[in-house]
């Protein structure tokens, strides 16, 4: 049973403090500039061992670390500290329910006026909060091809997660919601496709699965990942990767995204168009089945994916 309401509690400053007390001041570079770098991580409670399942932990601590070689920030932390620090602040929260962790490594120097990456002082700042369905996984949602175009990685880095690239992806979301969708999917500059405004974007031609490759400008999602490995482990499926025009989304037989927050989501409509019969594809069913399972922690041939925090 979820009986304990837990704490959301903040790691700032070197310190596990109430959320509410971790503040930075205005002048604080990254608030100005995106100046950082952050991961969505997620805890999954796992009611019958009485365990928050960090997914996939480390790997969101490397691609952060990737993030923070780009932006000259110098974490006093290895991966294996990082992972220590999360532990703890989870343990400590006493949240006993689904939570969101939010690492952000940023330039924390309060000096606008200066635009020189290595000059600046960075920190590093954790949150972890409680968190519900960001989509509803049940139903296919209704997507977008957005106005917007996802910027090149010779514009902005994009296989991690900088702070100031998600303006794009949040105007994206924005235009698309208030249009009446669930959703945008991106293009390149060239028109080819790239991802959604938070999760990388796969397409079904019977039993084909292609994904934009990794040169495509989306971010090297860790779903992602999760997807060409269960996919291959499972149901003996080979990915491919490769450039994807837009009108081959109209034609796929399926289309689904995936995500941290999104979990594996499928695409009924695209531009008001239904993609297959508009439903949750073969494909797609059976991958997100499988994902859940070991998102939660209940498939110990991936245990090497889980971080299990036992909750008091
Ligand atoms: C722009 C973008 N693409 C893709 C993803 C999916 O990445 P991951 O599976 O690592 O959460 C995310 C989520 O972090 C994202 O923000």
């Amino acid at each position: 049973m979820n009986t304990h309401l837990g704490k959301s509690l903040a790691f700032f400053e070197g310190k596990i403090v109430p959320l509410s007390q971790a503040k930075v001041g205005i002048m604080t570079h990254a608030l100005h500039y995106g100046t950082g770098v952050f991961e969505g991580i997620r805890g999954n409670w796992n009611d019958q061992k009485s365990s928050v399942v960090i997914f996939r932990l480390a790997e969101h601590y490397a691609r952060l670390k990737r993030g923070c070689k780009i932006l000259q920030i110098e974490l006093p932390y290895s991966v294996d500290d990082l992972v220590e620090i999360t532990v703890d602040l989870v343990k400590q929260s006493g949240l006993s329910q689904d939570v969101y962790i939010r690492p952000l490594a940023y330039k924390s120097e309060e000096k606008v006026a200066n635009l020189k990456l290595h000059e600046l002082e960075s920190d590093f700042t954790l949150m972890i909060v409680p968190f519900g369905d960001y989509i509803d996984n049940d139903k296919p949602i209704r997507c977008q091809t957005s106005s917007w175009r996802r910027p090149d990685d010779s514009m902005m880095p994009t296989g991690v997660k900088l702070s100031g690239l998600y303006t794009t992806s949040i105007l994206a979301k924005t235009e698309a919601i208030k249009a009446g969708f669930d959703e945008a999917i991106l293009l390149n500059h060239d028109g080819s496709v790239s991802e959604g405004s938070g999760e990388n974007i796969f397409m079904v031609e019977g039993d084909r699965i292609t994904t934009p490759a990794e040169t495509e400008n989306c971010l090297l999602g860790i779903t992602r990942d999760c997807v060409f490995k269960i996919a291959k482990n499972e149901f003996n499926y080979e990915i491919n990767s490769r450039k994807i025009h837009r009108s081959e989304l109209y034609l796929a037989d399926e289309i689904f995204l995936t995500g941290t927050a999104a979990h594996i989501t499928s695409v009924g409509h695209l531009d008001n168009r239904p993609i297959g019969r508009g439903d949750i594809g073969n494909i797609t069913n059976k991958l997100q089945k499988k994902y859940f399972e070991i998102v939660r922690g209940n498939d110990e041939k991936y245990s090497e994916w889980y971080t299990k925090v036992k909750i008091k």
